[in-house]
């Protein structure tokens, strides 16, 4: 192993700690990325000492990626050591768009609507090809970096096939495999080609450990790999060592372990009292108008976060409940997401319409219903956290919803959450939260009433308690908890 790297402790994931922008005389700004991944993993820290593998994700992190060589610049990274791989664009549009986010995306979160989707067929079969590429190039990367024995943590569905990879480059390295997602129930999950359903099991089982969010989708990752693989499940009890559940595949076992990511409490409590987020609750005060009610949401815009339900909801409310008119409004943060995949485009779109058509419908010259805010803003978000009344979280299915726990924590006064039951996040909040079954919108309206009517005293105290369920593993310690239990049971 001659090539073999320094690094003790690795991270891998698609979308890195930062993204690039490029400006028209080519320079680039580095800002943080988005998405739940990201905000867990950024409390890591650069002191832990951990090498953090991502892709470039478009022309700006290539570049970027170019000009660094190996590694990123410190300065622009906070500190943390990040290498960049530089996939060829044709190959990244194919492995990212394509098969994680058309294909294993919509399958953990149930979203194909047959008769139309999902379809197999040659281009399927290209994309599957360039997935491989680009897990081999993971592979590579890591296994060049890693030092001997070290601990390797690969996060979510991007890179399903790098535990197996890797294994079988460097069968020195402790490998842990972390899914960010839901995970589809085996009828579902069988509707991929069947080599590719075993595939993506036999590539996450390459690792000695693989974990998630909830028990919910680790049990039905067990499932898929019971029914798929005819793998042998073993439930932990009468085993010596971690006591977890485990899988046996082809003579090796691999644990199966639960971390319920939390909100980072410090960091969000600090950042939400700096002098923008108070500018922007003035706007959205202002925005609101006096005397008036709020709903707030805060998504990417994403199929599986079900906000034109969400929307249609409001319009319930409304429509059932018309001393609710001029006295409530929804706040509605969607942030573009995917902007690269048509159907996120048509969505985006929808969302935009069905806010304008109950804008139409029901408001008045001192009354906007929905006020809807596409530019990403965590100021704002932060802001709608602070002020809202009421927290709509309505996921289809969700692997946690950091949203759900960290509004909680930045409340002012209380904020009622509506939370579906899809939701991750709903195995530890459900006791003090409104839950939904989120494609009921009436149920869903029904909800929205009974959080705005709720009395403030048990609000507050509901939010108080919600904030303690939802700070109880903060990332910080949601990590190490990951690199602890890949150590050598002593
Ligand atoms: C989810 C996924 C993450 C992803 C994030 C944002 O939280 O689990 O892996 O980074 O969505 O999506 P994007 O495609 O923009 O990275």
């Amino acid at each position: 192993m001659a090539d073999q790297g320094s690094a003790q402790v690795l991270v891998a994931s698609n979308r890195g700690p930062v993204a690039y922008t490029a400006a028209s005389d080519g320079s680039l700004t580095a800002r943080r990325g988005g998405g739940g991944l990201v905000s867990g993993l950024s409390a890591i820290g650069p002191d832990a000492g951990a090498l953090w593998v991502c892709a470039a994700l478009g022309d700006a992190d290539r570049e970027a990626a170019r000009r660094a060589g190996p590694r990123l610049d410190p300065e622009e990274t906070g500190g943390q050591a990040v290498r960049m791989l530089d996939i060829p664009p044709g190959i990244f549009a194919d492995a990212y768009g394509g098969i994680s986010n058309s294909v294993l995306w919509f399958v953990h979160h149930l979203l194909y609507q047959t008769p139309i989707e999902p379809v197999f067929d040659a281009d399927f079969i290209r994309q599957w090809g360039a997935y491989e590429t680009y897990n081999v190039a993971f592979a590579d990367a890591l296994a060049q970096e890693a030092d001997d024995g070290a601990a390797v943590l690969v996060q979510d569905y991007h890179l399903d096939l790098v535990p197996a990879l890797l294994r079988e480059r460097r069968p020195d390295l402790r490998i842990g495999h972390f899914s960010h997602t839901p995970w589809a129930p085996p009828d579902y999950y069988r509707m991929l080609p069947d080599a590719t359903a075993a595939a993506v099991l036999r590539g996450v089982l390459g690792s000695d450990r693989a974990a998630f969010l909830t028990r919910r989708w680790a049990d039905a990752f067990t499932a898929c790999c019971a029914d798929v693989l005819g793998a042998e499940v073993r439930d932990g009890s009468g085993e010596a060592g971690s006591g977890e559940p485990s899988i046996v595949y082809q003579g090796r076992t691999t644990r199966i372990g639960v971390h319920g990511l939390g909100a980072d409490a410090d960091f969000l409590r600090e950042r939400a009292h700096r002098a923008d987020v108070t500018e922007r609750m003035a706007e959205l005060r202002e925005q609101v108008g006096e005397d008036r009610r709020t709903i707030v949401r805060v998504d990417r815009t994403e199929l599986s976060k079900n906000i034109v339900r969400g929307l249609h909801a409001f319009r319930q409310l409304l429509t059932d409940r018309p001393e609710w008119r001029e006295r409530v409004v929804h706040i509605a943060l969607a942030y573009p997401s995917r902007q690269d995949l048509a159907v996120y485009r048509d969505y985006t779109a929808t969302v935009a319409r069905v806010a304008e058509e109950i804008n139409a419908d029901f408001g008045t010259p001192g009354w906007t219903p929905v006020i809807l805010h596409v530019k990403d803003d965590f100021a704002r978000s932060l802001a709608a956290y602070r002020l809202g009344d009421v927290a709509l979280v309505n996921p289809v299915r969700d692997g946690m919803n950091l949203v759900a726990k960290e509004v909680p924590v930045v409340s002012d006064a209380g904020c009622a959450l509506v939370l579906s039951r899809e939701a991750g996040a709903a195995a530890e909040l459900s006791g003090d939260a409104l839950t939904i079954n989120p494609y009921d919108v009436s149920q869903t309206a029904r909800a929205l009433h009974e959080a705005l009517t709720m009395p403030p005293a048990d609000r507050a105290a509901r939010t108080t308690r919600l904030a303690t369920a939802a700070t109880a593993l903060p990332p910080a310690a949601w990590f190490l908890a990951q690199l602890n239990a890949l150590r050598p049971a002593a």
